[in-house]
């Protein structure tokens, strides 16, 4: 059987007294849910393994929650399990608690705990990106004041150390868009429908079962989820703070199944795509689903993966491909902020890596450019009566208003034998212009029904 061989006891000339072992970091755990669990059982499992690498044992000395009883069922009974209470203010004040892991969710009382840890001096490692995207500027700011640390690897992308690529391993580069797939419970239902035929409702209870979703779901099927982790991704980017309510946000709840199948007929997979991107002196900031060349790196990311692509002058293009959600997936990347911290601690603050990448020249926004502006090639389906008659005249109309058609494909209706529907791919335009030539055809009698129109994205 594999065992651990670390110690941290350097060894010491025979007849002296060996070296007092460092200090342990000592952690107080908000949560002990799907993360928390995950991350308490790496911390035992990898303990030595870990402890050489941070050079000091990481201990959890703490843990708050509501339900007791099944605490215990996950940190069982053995000598040395860390002190249980349902009191987080407690935890959060603990002089035996040098770091709070925040991992219980929500945006009310995590972000008073978080305060109130950073008010007594503790760093903060936390996985909820919600809280970040929505009370960032606050956090940063308190912590900074205080000098102590708040680490987030956890919150976006899981078991990507992505905030780490960006914020070291590309420090040297002028970024130009990042692009990904960074729900992993979206990116699970749209697999399943695909791959498995599964509905909608099915799919997602299959991801809340594995323990994917957010404490509730329409955070990920709508967007939201994918839209706190691009505020994020896109503030250690471009050097902003948390643009989360400029970011256009649509989810997978109205993505209709015929449009996957005549999408797939082209060459296209269909994607829940976060896409940040400099667009003249400002930002694009966007998360809707998205066609891609079915050839496309980041179509080949099924199930609850994410793959996170970014786009970069000098280090060119670079893709980082790992779990997305998941307790032990997230676990890592919780731990790797607390290895880092147990590292780092006994720096002065200005020494350590700066919470969003820059050490100075962070901006408080830059200008989000509307949807209206941003240019892509686009899919259009028209559901058409009358096909031979309407669809000389949609291509007119399109003609006429600058909206240059590149492929188009006729399609048996997936429900109503007497509609055609029309399946348009644009050259790229921005969708203030194809938007007046759809509401010219959409009002004729003959265009009937739900248009669907959805961007197609190349990120060559
Ligand atoms: P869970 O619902 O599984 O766990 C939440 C934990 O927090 C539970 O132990 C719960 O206690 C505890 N808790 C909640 N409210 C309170 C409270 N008022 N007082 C004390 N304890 C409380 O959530 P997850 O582990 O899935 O998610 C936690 C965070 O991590 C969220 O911010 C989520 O967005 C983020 N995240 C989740 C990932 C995932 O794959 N699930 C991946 C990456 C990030 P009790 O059980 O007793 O109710
Ligand atoms: N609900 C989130 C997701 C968890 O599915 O991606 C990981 O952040």
């Amino acid at each position: 059987m594999y065992q651990d061989h670390f110690s941290l006891s350097a060894s010491s000339p025979a007849g002296t007294a060996p070296p007092a072992a460092p200090a342990p970091l000592r952690v107080g755990l908000l949560g002990l849910g799907t993360v928390g669990s995950g991350t308490y059982a790496v911390l035992q499992r990898n303990a030595a393994l870990i402890a050489a690498r941070a050079g000091r044992r990481i201990e959890v000395r703490m843990v708050a929650v509501r339900n007791l009883a099944r605490a215990r069922t996950v940190l069982g009974e053995e000598p040395g399990t860390p002190l249980l209470t349902d009191d987080p203010q407690a935890l959060v004040c603990s002089p035996e608690v040098d770091v709070v892991v925040e991992v219980m969710g929500g945006t009310g009382l995590a972000r008073s705990l978080v305060l109130q840890a950073i008010a007594h001096g503790k760093h903060v490692v936390t996985a909820n990106k919600a809280l970040l995207a929505e009370h960032g500027a606050e956090i940063f700011a308190a912590a900074q004041a205080r000098g102590v640390v708040v680490a987030y690897e956890g919150a976006v992308a899981v078991s990507i150390p992505i905030i780490k690529a960006l914020r070291e391993g590309l420090t040297a580069n002028r970024i130009e868009w990042v692009a990904g797939i960074i729900n992993g419970t979206s990116n699970f239902i749209l697999s399943a429908m695909r791959e498995r035929g599964l509905g909608f409702a099915a799919a997602l209870a299959e991801a809340q079962a594995l323990g994917y979703a957010e404490a509730d779901p329409v955070f990920d099927v709508q967007g939201t989820d994918a839209a706190h982790k691009l505020s994020l991704l896109a503030a250690n980017a471009f050097g902003t703070l948390s643009q989360y309510p400029q970011v256009q946000v649509q989810g997978i709840t109205a993505v209709d199944a015929a449009d996957v199948a005549f999408a797939e007929q082209l060459g296209y997979r269909l994607k829940l795509l976060g896409i940040a991107k400099r667009h003249g002196t400002g930002l694009e900031l966007r998360v809707h689903p998205t066609l891609l060349p079915e050839s496309h790196l980041l179509a080949q990311v099924h199930g609850s993966m994410n793959a996170v692509m970014v786009k970069s002058d000098a280090a060119g293009i670079t893709l980082y491909y790992g779990a997305g959600a998941g307790a032990e997936q997230t676990g890592s990347a919780v731990i790797a902020d607390l290895v880092d911290l147990a590292r780092s601690a006994s720096l002065a603050p200005a020494q350590r890596v700066p919470a969003l990448g820059f050490a100075s020249g962070v901006q408080p926004g830059l200008p989000v450019v509307g949807a209206d502006d941003v240019e892509s090639a686009f899919y259009v389906r028209l559901d058409l009566s009358r096909p031979d008659a309407t669809v000389p005249r949609v291509l007119q109309q399109l003609a006429a208003d600058g909206v240059q058609v590149q492929r188009m494909a006729p399609h048996p209706h997936p429900s109503d034998p007497e509609l055609r529907c029309l399946v348009l791919l644009t050259a790229p335009l921005a969708l203030r212009t194809l938007r007046p030539a759809l509401q010219a055809v959409e009002a004729w009698p003959t265009v009937l029904g739900y248009a669907s129109v959805l961007r197609v994205e190349s990120l060559a």
